[in-house]
């Protein structure tokens, strides 16, 4: 049955189709709200440029809708990028990797001139963290860099019987104190054995569009 949730994430979904164009090179996400996205996406196929999917379970939902998927070699720069988030602040700083793409993810956001990111207001908030930090992690590495994580005073839980697409493993990271995002992310992408954390602060979205009871919000970062 459709929850109030998912009709709110279908609705940030839809919005987003109005940055689409016909010709352009586009990155699809992960998630349940990019699957409402991919759904509704019909009357774009085989007027885009490329399209290249974050993860193979969007690659196989774009396939079966009868869109061509190519990798990223082939398209080059990105014009757009549209994926969901975990979390997001007001500085467009977001959490990801609850779905485990984390790491496709960031590569296609920062190969695209534009990341559009869709949202339901639950996952609007003033500081990050409350969810757990997705990190993907390669396997031998995967109990030291969970002590790493327990020095910096995070609880890290091993995502059990989980493979990334990349053959890799997810740490989740909870009650990590995120009080400035981009500086996390670069002394975490310093340590080795981490393939990607899921914090998107570095390159963070360009615009929001978040569905709440009363329509969907755009805001366009400055
Ligand atoms: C997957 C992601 C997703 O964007 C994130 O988990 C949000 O998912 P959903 O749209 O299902 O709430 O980062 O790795």
């Amino acid at each position: 049955m459709a929850t109030n949730q998912d009709s709110r994430k279908e609705q940030a979904a839809r919005a987003a189709l109005e940055f689409i164009k016909p010709g352009m090179a586009l990155g699809v996400g992960t998630g349940s709200t990019v699957n409402f996205l991919i759904d509704a996406m019909d009357r774009f196929r085989g007027d885009l440029a490329a399209v290249v999917a974050s993860s193979r379970a969007t690659e196989a939902r774009l396939r079966a809708r009868g869109f061509t998927v190519v990798e990223l070699d082939q398209a080059g720069d990105l014009d757009l990028y549209v994926d969901g988030a975990d979390e997001a602040n007001k500085h467009f700083h977001l959490v990801k990797g609850g779905g485990g793409a984390l790491t496709r993810e960031k590569i296609l956001a920062a190969a695209s001139r534009k990341f559009v990111c869709i949202i339901d207001n639950s996952k609007w908030v003033a500081t990050l963290g409350k969810f757990p930090l997705p990190v993907e992690v390669i396997p031998m590495a995967r109990s030291w860099v969970a002590r790493q994580f327990v020095k910096l005073r995070g609880q890290p839980v091993w995502r059990e019987n989980f493979v990334t697409d990349n053959g890799n493993q997810i740490l989740d990271v909870h009650n990590l104190q995120i009080t400035n995002p981009p500086e996390l992310e670069s002394r975490l992408n310093q340590i080795p054995g981490i393939v990607t954390v899921g914090l998107f602060a570095n390159r963070p979205a360009d615009v929001i569009l978040m569905a709440e009871d009363d329509g969907v919000k755009r805001m366009d970062r400055r």
